[in-house]
């Protein structure tokens, strides 16, 4: 199948000011190699979205930064927050514009008979993700507009409980949240990042995926594992999203594929209210 409409989602950037590093890794180095291979093997592409965690501590410096290195982008990008990400230094440095009437950095994107919705699920203070009664009025009012095509959902925080420890941060009340995309006749993806790892499943009939990202990723750690979480340097990872009037297809690209694992002394300079 190939699909009418071609989305390329990055996540969790977790882009540096210069001279830093993030975790050992040259997070901007990355992201350029994910650019270059967007650049490359999918300049026919309808839309980037970058799935939020694009900076790593939310400076200033940092989206400067990233404004720089997603510049020669061939395809459209817009913009999402993660829990990393600084709301009002975000919107100081791309624009106010970025920001809904209520504050939220997200909308909706109609095209090639989908409707894109990408939402807002940080809370400044709270590492968690956060759909309030706001964003639920919002997103019902805009499912609701679109019952007549297929909508793909696009947000930070993973909704659908993994059994792993990276629930202890996942989205607050996703069964709230799932109420609302059941009202949609057609939801065919909700996509995240958050987590930095692959991952696909179903709730209630909703179907739910999680990327890698460009960030480390974390190894499986099920109930029962025999070892500790470990955090990998790779692969550093993309997601192609083909879609059209009776399907949706999610590939994974990587476009950095190194897996040594990360000493976990490491971590240290993580600020206790961004992690992960
Ligand atoms: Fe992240």
């Amino acid at each position: 199948m190939t699909g009418s409409l071609k989305l390329v989602i990055m996540s969790d950037l977790h882009i540096v000011p210069q001279g830093e590093v993030s975790n050992t890794l040259d997070t901007a180095a990355r992201l350029q190699a994910a650019v270059d291979s967007v650049n490359t093997h999918h300049a026919d592409a309808d839309l980037c979205i970058l799935a939020g965690d694009l900076a790593d501590l939310g400076e200033a410096a940092a989206y400067t930064r990233l404004r720089d290195i997603i510049a020669p982008l061939v395809i459209e990008s817009h913009l999402m927050l993660g829990n990393h990400d600084d709301r009002p230094v975000f919107l100081d440095v791309f624009g106010q514009a970025h920001a809904d009437e209520n504050g939220h950095v997200q909308k909706v994107i109609d095209i090639k008979g989908h409707r894109i919705v990408l939402l807002d699920s940080t809370e400044p203070g709270v590492v968690e993700g956060v759909i309030c009664q706001t964003r639920q009025d919002w997103l019902q009012a805009r499912l609701d507009e679109a019952r007549d095509r297929p909508v793909i959902v696009i947000v930070h925080h993973h909704v659908l409980p993994l059994a792993m420890p990276v629930d202890s941060i996942i989205l607050r009340d996703g069964a709230g949240l799932v109420d609302v995309l059941r009202s949609h006749p057609d939801i065919r993806q909700v996509i995240a990042g958050h987590v930095h790892i692959t991952t696909t499943g179903i709730w209630h009939g909703v179907p739910f995926t999680t990327l890698a990202g460009g960030h480390y990723n974390v190894s499986v750690n099920l109930p029962g594992h025999a070892t500790p979480q470990e955090r990998l340097e790779g692969p550093g990872q993309y997601a192609v999203v083909l879609a059209d009037h009776d399907s949706c297809v999610v590939h994974f690209e990587s476009f950095l594929d190194r897996h040594p694992v990360i000493a976990a002394d490491n971590f240290g300079r993580m600020r206790a209210d961004r992690r992960l």
